[in-house]
């Protein structure tokens, strides 16, 4: 007896489990059962209606395979897996190791689909269409390159509850209305108006883009031509790309202080034992371990190591500083030296639990002129604000934050590009750069600084306590 199964353009994932699961029941073995449909030569019936009466235990890490690897277009992606089920189910080797070439073709197959799902994350943009209601409507159109506008559309549920639209693609589109998720058939591309975000997100791709770092076959594998002409940052490529030799020359003229005696040797040796990270990470984890080896300005000649954000992965509140100082770039750890100090007080104060927040940095590398002995802290310039902006960017998408906290003028200004003064910004709400709220307030260190802290002090106190009720 052989059997066919069709699985559904939506709720792939689910159906196949429904499947895979009657199939094991049954101790039917993998090559009697054609995933695609039965459109094969031989006559195939449907699976039985009912489980059997065979239970399989199945590992997690099958299912974490499985959740990705079953959006992959390649036709036989369910037929692999349940032969990886059949063999955990039998105890046939590790079907997901990366040792074995099962294992080693699903692995690839869920990479792909999640680096496809990151890329949607990444490249989607809407454009705003004429709103009817109280809500703003805008509509994106995207060709993903696997299944993956079901799985990557939840992303941007979470991150634009407040709004209206639609990702259209040529297999489905994704509605977002009132609060509610929805899918659709294929649309055509849609002809959508141009609206003034389009400026905005070119000015967000300027400020990012890093002349020094000009890989194009990189940029290409990164970003796929074929996504270019939905991205309206990607007009500016050519115009940057002329002027980034340029850029590089003055960003060399522009160099911070020399390094002191071997320090540069500390880092040149940190990073030779770092694995090599991929240019677009596809986890915080990832980006971590790029950030460790990043050279996108002079800082990481000096400082002894990149300190990165801690905290929780998926926190609803992001707090972000300037730089680490003299401790934190001993420690490799934010916010642990005398400003952090205040900053934790302040923190417990508004009821703030350090461990459900995500505490990072506008710039990673500590910044500083020696003075016999002493490390004498120095402000970030704009510059190096701009090149740090990547890994922040980068920290804000994986942690996706409902609310961010900006410490002081150089946070502020990573976070929203406004360098305005801080007095007229303190305790208001800002829109950030990657479309999320904002709220600014003192930095720990300008309250250390001042004779009579305590009316600076409550405000810090003021917008911690605010942002817990946001993002209770
Ligand atoms: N000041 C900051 O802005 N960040 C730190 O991590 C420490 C001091």
């Amino acid at each position: 007896m052989t059997y066919a199964v069709t699985l559904p353009d939506l709720g792939t994932l689910d159906a196949w489990r429904t499947a895979a699961r009657i199939a094991i029941s049954h101790r039917i073995a993998p090559d009697l059962i054609d995933w695609t449909g039965g459109g094969g030569l031989f006559a195939a019936s449907p699976l039985p209606d009912q489980q059997g009466s065979h239970q399989a235990k199945v590992p997690a890490a099958f299912f974490d395979i499985a959740k990705s690897a079953i959006w992959h277009k390649s036709p036989d992606r369910a037929a692999l897996l349940y032969q990886a089920l059949w063999r955990i189910d039998r105890r046939i080797g590790d079907p997901l190791s990366a040792a074995d070439p099962l294992g080693r073709r699903l692995q690839l197959l869920a990479k792909n689909v999640r680096r496809d799902i990151h890329k949607m994350h990444a490249f989607v943009r809407f454009r705003e269409l004429p709103s009817v209601g109280p809500r703003r409507r805008f509509a994106a159109w995207f060709e993903p390159e696997h299944h993956t506008l079901e799985p990557g559309v939840p992303f941007f549920a979470k991150r634009f509850a407040d709004m209206d639209w639609m990702i259209a693609t040529p297999e489905l589109t994704a509605h977002f209305e009132g609060g509610k998720l929805r899918f659709g058939p294929a649309a055509a591309r849609p002809d959508l108006p141009d609206d003034a975000s389009e400026g905005l997100w070119a000015t967000y791709f300027a400020n990012i883009f890093n002349p020094a770092r000009i890989k194009l076959d990189a940029m290409r594998s990164e970003m796929p031509k074929k996504y270019w002409k939905n991205l309206p940052e990607t007009q500016l490529i050519p115009a940057m790309l002329k002027d980034a030799e340029a850029r590089v020359q003055r960003m060399r003229e522009a160099g911070s202080t020399p390094a002191r005696p071997g320090a540069a040797a500390i880092s040149t040796r940190y990073r030779a034992a770092m694995p090599q990270a991929p240019d677009l990470p596809d986890t915080l984890d990832q980006a971590q371990a790029a950030a460790m080896q990043c050279r996108r300005c002079n800082l990481c000649e000096k400082a002894t190591q990149t300190v990165w954000g801690r905290g929780a992965p998926n926190a609803a509140l992001m707090i972000v500083g300037e730089q680490p100082g003299d401790r934190e770039d001993l420690e490799g750890l934010p916010f642990v030296g005398p400003a952090g100090q205040v900053l934790h007080k302040a923190m417990a104060e508004a009821g703030v639990d350090p461990a459900k927040a995500w505490l990072t940095n506008a710039v990673k590398h500590f910044k500083f002129t020696p003075r016999g002995k002493q490390r004498i802290h120095q402000s970030p310039d704009r510059a190096e604000i701009e090149h740090c902006r990547w890994w922040l960017g980068l920290e804000l998408g994986f942690v996706q934050p409902r609310l961010t906290v900006a410490l002081g003028a150089s946070a502020a200004y990573a976070l929203t590009g406004n360098a305005g003064p801080m007095k007229d910004r303190v305790g208001k709400v800002e829109q950030g750069l990657h479309d999320g709220p904002v709220l600014v307030t003192w930095h720990p260190s300008y309250i250390l600084r001042l004779p009579d802290p305590s009316t600076a002090r409550a405000d810090l106190v003021a917008a911690l306590y605010e942002a817990q009720a946001r993002t209770k």
